[in-house]
């Protein structure tokens, strides 16, 4: 069972690594696992993953990786000496390059620990109009979620990024040890922003999601420790 602070991720989506270094000092203590996504990735890489390890926290790496499996597999390299908790990539790019990011995981880590590799099924910002308007695919949003989930469970990923949506079917379809990952989470009340398929903290605890990732509604909440604290106690009851 993994403590109510610990399934509380915060996404670090800051401009800069000094926005960064003023969320982590006003969440010390309450908060202990942060996301570090493309934006900060892309413009501070490890000095952003060595800054919340500096704060004593667990690092979840979204690089969302997508392209040939060779390619996948030798990132994956470079993220496996640097070291962090959680790293993904999406369950889009197929079967092969799933494998390829499992064995390359498992080959590079060394004597360290090993990352939890994930895959993200289908992005929350995208609703079922996106699929099959956009994307031209077929199946319901559920579905579509369910066959990417089962395909990294077949090939080998820890667990899945999905919705607080789907993450009840994706839990009873890949079983307890799966880990489950849900952005798209927001408080009663709070702006959804470009987000679609949401709920609130609570019930995606209660569906079954082991991590909850949050950004806005704590990073620009006039009080973000507090909107913080909120959000651990209201899912400690599960
Ligand atoms: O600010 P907000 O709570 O919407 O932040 C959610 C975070 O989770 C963003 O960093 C976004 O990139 C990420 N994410 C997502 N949907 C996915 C995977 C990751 O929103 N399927």
């Amino acid at each position: 069972m993994i403590p109510a602070e610990e399934r509380l991720i915060v996404a670090l989506d800051a401009p800069s690594l000094e926005v960064a270094e003023k969320w982590l000092s006003e969440l010390k203590g309450v908060v202990h696992f942060y996301k570090i996504g493309l934006e900060l990735f892309t413009a501070h890489s490890w000095k952003a993953v060595n800054l919340v390890k500096n704060y004593g926290g667990s690092v979840f790496l979204d690089l969302k990786l997508h392209d040939i499996p060779n390619t996948v597999g030798r990132t994956l390299k470079a993220v496996c000496e640097h070291g962090v908790d959680i790293v993904n990539i999406h369950t889009l790019g197929g079967f092969e390059m799933m494998k390829m990011a499992r064995q390359a995981v498992a080959e590079y880590s060394g004597g360290r620990k090993q990352p939890k590799l994930i895959g993200v099924t289908v992005l929350t910002s995208h609703s079922q109009e996106t699929l099959s308007k956009e994307l031209c695919i077929k199946k319901k949003v559920k579905d579509e979620v369910l066959h990417l989930a089962g395909m990294a469970k077949r090939a080998g990923l820890d667990g899945v990024v999905c919705s607080p949506q789907e993450t009840a079917w994706v839990r009873k379809k890949c079983g307890k040890d799966f880990l489950i990952v849900t952005p798209g989470v927001r408080p009663a009340g709070s702006a959804l922003g470009d987000q679609k398929r949401v709920e609130t903290p609570e019930s995606a605890v209660k569906a079954g999601a082991d991590h909850i990732v949050i950004g806005r509604p704590i990073t620009q909440a006039s009080n973000p420790r507090e909107a913080a604290v909120r959000i651990t106690q209201a899912i400690a009851a599960f």
